[in-house]
């Protein structure tokens, strides 16, 4: 098979090392990719909202499947045109893909189908959306309806914050569009773990539990971020809670999304936090987490090609995947700044040191006459596998420290929640 991926970071990384360990795949392609990808794909220079002339190169090339790794190109429709073009595409359609374009969407959709969430509201008026925060109290939650790049949820303390808040999303506009509108939730209190699946849109196979690390810095203190590092399985949702999640919100949002006529096929984020009360949802993304994917396919047995594949031909198999009894833990280098500015072009070294089950994703690099070099405010998902937790994170930070250049800084910490558990 010929394989195409869309995207370039250690996401879209990890999946075509995952894809190149399937004896299907013969061919992998990928637009555009970035320095770590090339050395095992075919990169091709194709922006990922470029549809057109990714459809046109899959086209030429013959290409089975295509695997779309970012949101953007997904809720602009890629899924839709390929389809119309009967070209075979792992992801949602674009009015599936509303499950993480349109938060407000989202808010309903749970709404009407009794998926467990913090109560809401939406509001298109900057005005009523004040009214609304001088009659509630503090925390609260706003979050920017549209896409805003992990950037567009606050969480805020006091009303005060909260009128800033409405102020830069609605009516300084700071992500644009996307600050049309917003939904004001209850703040949940809790750990954060999000669960990938796999679906047809019928039938759902799910990933291990994996917990991102948002914050910058230590402790989950400072601005968020991308995500600067994950693990998995992640022990806060253990057989019995992974069970209520899948009857409680996996099943509802796929039935859901089926009876609105909307089946919704691809992979399916739930990002959730354990409350007193339960697993509740804080928000669907419509894709692979990142760096969530570093650490949950380095554990996977099954042939992700038959998965993805399954997928958006609609005949997904029901059976548990099948996985190794070991822990990954993935530790992303960052550049200094980030995530606010940051330099890019530094020279990476000591990539040569790193051994056996550990494997270094590239997120942010690029090749700079014969050099590796920095090119993202994530450069690189470190990703160790061993028999425990600790095992893995005691292995990661010894490949971690071999890394070198100008700048790097990566947390500590990571999987910090996990060895308390334990
Ligand atoms: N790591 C969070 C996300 O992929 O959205």
């Amino acid at each position: 098979m010929k394989v195409l991926v869309v995207g370039g970071g250690g996401r879209e990384h990890a999946l075509i090392w995952k894809i190149r360990q399937s004896p299907f795949a013969e061919e992998i392609f990928c637009a555009p990719g970035n320095g770590g990808i090339a050395e095992i794909a075919e990169c091709v220079d194709i922006p990922v909202t470029d549809i057109k002339s990714l459809m046109h190169f899959a086209e030429k090339n013959m290409v089975d499947l295509t695997v779309v790794g970012p949101e953007l190109p997904l809720t602009l429709g890629i899924v839709d045109k390929f389809r119309e073009r009967d070209l075979v595409i792992f992801g949602p359609t674009e009015k599936a893909a509303r499950l993480e374009g349109s938060k407000a969407f989202a808010k309903e959709f749970m709404e009407k189908h009794k998926i467990p969430t913090a109560s809401s509201r939406t509001f298109t008026s900057a005005k009523e959306a004040a009214l609304h925060i001088h009659k509630i109290d503090p925390p609260f939650v706003i979050k920017a309806d549209g896409l805003a790049s992990g950037k567009g949820v606050l969480i805020c303390q006091t009303r005060a914050e909260g009128f800033d808040g409405i102020e830069m999303i609605m009516k300084k506009k700071a992500f644009g569009k996307a600050g049309n509108r917003v939904v004001i939730e209850d703040f949940l209190e809790g750990e954060e773990v999000s669960i990938l699946a796999i679906t047809d849109g019928e039938t759902i196979v799910t990933l291990p539990p994996s917990q991102d690390h948002k914050a910058i810095y230590e402790g989950d203190k400072g601005p968020n971020t991308g995500g600067m590092g994950a693990y998995a399985p992640a022990p806060v949702l253990d057989r019995r809670l992974q069970t209520v999640v899948f009857e409680k919100i996996l099943v509802p949002v796929v039935q859901g999304m089926k009876s609105e006529g909307n089946p919704y096929t691809g992979v399916l984020y739930a990002g959730l936090i354990m409350t007193n009360e339960g697993p509740k949802t804080l928000e669907f993304n419509c894709r692979f987490g990142d760096p969530e994917t570093q650490a949950v396919l380095p554990l996977l047995r099954t042939d992700i090609v038959d998965l993805l594949l399954e997928s958006a031909e609609g005949r997904l198999k029901d059976r548990p995947v099948e996985l190794q009894d070991k822990a990954a833990v993935c530790v992303v280098m960052a550049a200094g700044g980030y995530p606010g500015d940051y330099e890019k072009g530094k020279e990476i070294q000591g990539l040569n040191k790193i051994y056996r089950d550990v494997t270094v994703f590239h997120a942010g690099t690029r090749m700079k006459n014969d050099r590796l070099v920095t090119d993202g405010g994530r450069v690189l998902g470190v990703t160790a596998v061993d028999d425990t937790i600790e095992q893995a994170i005691r292995k990661v930070y010894g490949a971690v420290g071999k890394i070198t250049y100008d700048g790097a800084y990566y947390r500590r910490d990571i999987g910090h929640r996990a060895l308390k558990r334990i």
